[in-house]
């Protein structure tokens, strides 16, 4: 069974001779678990609301595609992020969030500084070649930007405004100050498909003109385009001339100017409006299963707020539930013995491909790993 997708499919960087990756790379539980170690724990991972640990004490127990890790706001204000599991026997130590001077693991009480190091262990005495000094939890890289705080379970690659690259200043200068964004509400949707079915259909509009008739009569087509960067790729979607629906629903009357939509590799999203964010990531649950969290951001002291934020979420949700019945239909399709593998639009689907590409490079260097041993 392939474990890499080097393995499984060669790469081919020119989209016009390019072909998809093949079936198995939606279906196989051994590259499923390959891209939890290469994919999402090399990679920069939204875990929770930056304000739930703003304070020096909170804390936030989270995870990483089952990784569980705990963040926590030290007394220095520093934001770290550490291994949520005791040294012990393994237990959690955090649960949910809160504000505690240390973290105390629930089954037989080990304590852990705000540092990850073990400040008490009872009743240990007369323990061999134990030294509590050095035990600590382990440390992950962890970094807040606007509302969103994120880790990175890996202590290499790059940091994380490597990663966001030009986009958090084009943000900017929609006039959209991600400081002053606060969280307003979640969705949770379960989708029957691999992650990355799921990704894929985000990264093409290829599918709006059969797939989303009332996004169609709202964007101009022949305008929208997707641009590739190293690890993100921008989505320019500009409104139909002339169309005030859609911009209602957003509550901006220039919103066809100043919509922004990024994706970040390998599986988190903005939406980004004059007056309002939203934030999709998809998180794997299994080859077959993941989960798709849709949040969405308001500035304080927005006018009429509930209003715009009904629209814009019941909006959201009717594309949202079409978009989750076509990926459910790829997932069956790939299943078929009658299915390998197909071709790109070099014209609508450059964003897919540049994201198999991503794939490719992090599976890859399991490979390459695995080649220097
Ligand atoms: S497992 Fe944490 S104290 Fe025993
Ligand atoms: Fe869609």
């Amino acid at each position: 069974m392939a474990t890499c997708a080097a393995d499984l499919f060669p790469f081919e960087p020119d989209l016009s001779k390019a072909q998809t990756p093949p079936a198995p790379f939606y279906l196989d539980g051994a590259l499923f678990e390959a891209e939890k170690d290469r994919v999402f724990g090399r990679t920069w991972q939204w875990v929770g609301h930056a304000s739930d640990v703003a304070k020096p004490g909170d804390f936030l127990a989270s995870e990483i595609a089952g990784e569980p890790l705990v963040l926590v706001r030290d007394a220095g204000g520093g934001l770290r992020a550490f291994s949520n599991v005791c040294r012990h026997r393994g237990s959690l130590v955090a649960c949910g969030k809160g504000n505690r001077r240390s973290l105390q693991c629930p089954y037989h009480g080990w304590t852990y500084g705000l540092d990850g190091a073990l400040l008490a262990a009872p009743e240990f005495d007369g323990v061999r070649d134990f030294d509590k000094a050095s035990v600590r939890l382990p440390s992950f890289r962890a970094q807040d930007w606007g509302p969103f705080a994120f880790a990175n379970l890996s202590a290499e690659g790059p940091a994380l405004p490597e990663v966001l690259a030009g986009f958090p200043s084009e943000i900017a200068r929609l006039r959209c100050d991600v400081s002053r964004l606060r969280f307003h509400s979640r969705k949770d949707y379960p989708v029957r498909c691999n992650w990355k079915v799921y990704v894929d259909n985000f990264l093409e509009g290829y599918h709006v003109p059969t797939a989303h008739p009332s996004l169609l009569r709202e964007l101009d087509m022949d305008r929208y385009r997707v641009d590739t960067f190293r690890y993100h790729s921008s989505h320019f979607a500009p409104l139909k001339p002339g169309k005030g629906g859609e911009s209602r629903r957003y509550g901006d009357p220039d919103a066809s100017a100043g919509a922004l939509y990024y994706w970040v590799f390998p599986n988190w999203m903005l939406n980004v409006y004059p007056d309002n964010l939203s934030l999709n990531v998809v998180l794997p649950l299994g080859p077959e299963e993941c989960l798709v969290v849709f949040e969405w951001y308001f500035f304080e002291g927005t006018q009429d707020l509930e209003r715009t934020a009904e629209k814009t979420i019941a909006f959201s949700d009717g594309i949202q539930r079409e978009d989750m019945e076509i990926c459910e239909r790829v997932q069956r399709g790939l299943r078929s013995s009658r299915y390998t593998r197909g071709r790109y639009s070099v014209r609508r689907e450059n964003g897919v491909h540049h994201f198999h590409g991503l794939v490719h490079e992090f599976l890859a260097s399991e490979a390459r790993d695995r080649a220097t041993r």
